[in-house]
């Protein structure tokens, strides 16, 4: 019977079953921070993809409520979405329902790079909690950094595959034929999130509550900080550095 690609337990609820394709030679527990638009999603990618980690966004997850049953659309889930389209952080229960049902995931044999998650104070002493009952523990906060006015710009620029969730950059990362995702050929479109009002809210959100995780990780001498800028095969060399 085939196996369900990995973090397929992440996007449907349930344990995390997935195995990593061979034993990876260090297993990596992270967290990925930094603004919107820094790159979190790009360098999860390619972490994953590198180091056998299971990228666990939680963004990834909202987006995907679409595709899911009919049993998951929630009143809980519909009032998520609405507050993602309008930039504003979706209400910490919410999020952490969701979290707590598919924390097998943290226990993947493979590691696992946390993508927007944690963003609140109460949600990294809940991420905290979970670890403890899992009995694993993170072995660092990678924190990236951009410049505003390239952050704009990434954001300006993104398209994403409404079918299978890839990420496109007009300028830095185009596909190959314009609108057409190169991974499964689905339909290329700009987020709603991506608005310039939505954005101008995502960023308050994150100077107001995500910029705090960063003292929260430097005072248990997790936090790694990553300039974002250059290509991405720079900005991930340096994460590696960071790690090392
Ligand atoms: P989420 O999906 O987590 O969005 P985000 O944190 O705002 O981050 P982005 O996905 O916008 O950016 P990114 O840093 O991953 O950049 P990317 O790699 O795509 O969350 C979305 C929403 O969901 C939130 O606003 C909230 O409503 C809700 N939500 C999610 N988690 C939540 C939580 N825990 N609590 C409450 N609410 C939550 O790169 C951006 C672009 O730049 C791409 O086009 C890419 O190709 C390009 N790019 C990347 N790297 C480079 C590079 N080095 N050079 C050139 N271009 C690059």
């Amino acid at each position: 019977m085939d196996q369900p690609p990995r973090g397929a337990a992440w996007i449907r609820g349930g344990r995390g079953e997935c195995e990593p394709d061979t034993a990876p030679a260090r297993v990596y527990r992270l967290v990925l921070l930094g603004a919107p638009g820094a790159g979190k999603g790009t360098q999860a990618s390619l972490l994953a993809e590198r180091l056998g980690a299971c990228h666990l966004s939680t963004g990834k997850l909202f987006r995907a409520a679409p595709e899911l049953g009919p049993c998951d659309h929630t009143p809980a889930l519909a009032a998520a979405l609405e507050h993602m389209r309008r930039g504003e952080l979706v209400p910490d229960p919410t999020v952490l329902g969701l979290v707590r049902e598919r924390r097998g995931c943290l226990g993947c044999r493979g590691g696992f790079l946390l993508d927007g998650f944690p963003r609140t104070m109460a949600q990294a002493e809940a991420l905290d909690r979970i670890l403890t009952a899992e009995h694993v523990r993170l072995d660092a906060v990678l924190d990236y950094r951009l410049p505003l006015d390239q952050v704009v710009a990434r954001l300006g620029g993104r398209r994403f595959c409404a079918s299978c969730q890839a990420v496109f950059h007009l300028q830095a990362r185009p596909p190959r034929a314009e609108g057409v995702c190169d991974r499964c050929g689905g339909r290329l479109e700009r987020r709603e999130d991506d608005r310039p009002e939505a954005v101008r809210v995502r960023m308050a959100a994150y100077e107001h509550d995500t910029a705090l995780l960063s003292q929260h990780y430097r005072r248990r001498g997790l936090l790694r900080l990553v300039s974002a800028e250059g290509s991405p095969e720079e900005v991930y060399a340096r994460s590696l550095l960071a790690l090392a």
